[in-house]
Order: C-alpha cells, then structure tokens, then sequence
C-alpha cells in the first residue's frame, strides 16, 4: 500500500496549495471529500429554485473534484469504473442545467445520488477499516 499513501500525500499537496482550506489538522482527504456535502447542497439547491447557473457551478466543482483523488491519480480499475459512472452522471446534470430542464436535472440528481452511494458502500467501507486498523 505504499503507493496508496503516495497518492494520499498528492492530495494533501494539493490541499495545501489551494486557497480558502483553512487550517484544519487531522484527516485532509476527509475535510476535503466532505466539501461534496456542500456542492450537493448547493445542486439540490438550485434544482428546486430552478437556478441553473447554480445547478451547473457545483456540478462543475463535483467533477473537478473526483478527478484529484487518490485513488483517481494510482488509477485503480475498480475505482475508475465508479468514477466514469459518477462523471457521466454529474455530466448529465450539467447538461439537463443547461438546457434548463427541471425535470430531467432532478433525475440526474439522483443518479448522482446513486453513484456516490454506490462507490460509498464499495471503498469507502474498505478504506476505513484499512485505516482503523493499521493505526494502533
Ligand atoms: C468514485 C468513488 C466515490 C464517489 C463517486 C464519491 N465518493 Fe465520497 N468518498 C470516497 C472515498 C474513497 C472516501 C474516503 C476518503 C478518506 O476518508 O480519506 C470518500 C469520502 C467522503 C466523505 C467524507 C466521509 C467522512 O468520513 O467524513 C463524504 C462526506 C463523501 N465522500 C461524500 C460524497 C458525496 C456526497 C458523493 C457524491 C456527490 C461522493 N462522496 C461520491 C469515494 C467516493
């Protein structure tokens, strides 16, 4: 896993050279994968008040996002699988948004939705044992 932890190290370069991370200590992978709460809020957000141009900001943060993890840069087969799935679908909501189509943003919502919780129960569970158990 030596290469797992060179990737983690990548992200928290990236971390530290980006503006307006604040100063948290403790888990940056995890602060920074938490920042995906906000921009869902704020898809969800323009979704029902029918504000496009935020619908389209966050989805754009979202994929920017997925493509500096970890596992993204140690390309795992696995992991690319369920981040294609959840870029095509943030791309389907980007275009829905585009298109200012309400209906078919909510649905590609939800496939969102659906792909974080399925790339969630596949690594995420995995990745907190691994790090619960390798520290004493
Ligand atoms: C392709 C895989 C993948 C997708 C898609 C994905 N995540 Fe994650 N997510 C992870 C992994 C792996 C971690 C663990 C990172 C860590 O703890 O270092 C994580 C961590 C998180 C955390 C931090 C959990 C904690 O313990 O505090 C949140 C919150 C989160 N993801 C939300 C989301 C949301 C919301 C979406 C969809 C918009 C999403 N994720 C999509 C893989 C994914």
């Amino acid at each position: 896993m030596k290469t797992f932890g060179l990737g983690l190290v990548l992200v928290a370069i990236f971390l530290n050279a980006s503006p307006g991370n604040g100063a948290e200590t403790g888990n940056s992978t995890r602060d920074f994968m938490r920042q995906k709460l906000g921009y869902t809020q704020g898809v969800l957000e323009g979704i029902t008040l029918e504000k496009y141009e935020l619908i389209i900001t966050n989805a754009t943060l979202l994929r920017n996002m997925s493509q500096t993890n970890a596992f993204y840069v140690l390309k795992n087969a696995e992991y690319l699988q369920r981040i294609t799935n959840f870029q095509s679908s943030v791309d389907a909501l980007s275009q829905a948004a585009r298109a200012g189509n309400q209906d078919r943003a909510a649905g590609a919502y939800s496939r969102v939705m659906q792909s974080c919780i399925e790339c969630h129960k596949y690594f995420r569970r995995d990745q907190f044992v691994k790090r619960h158990s390798a520290t004493p």
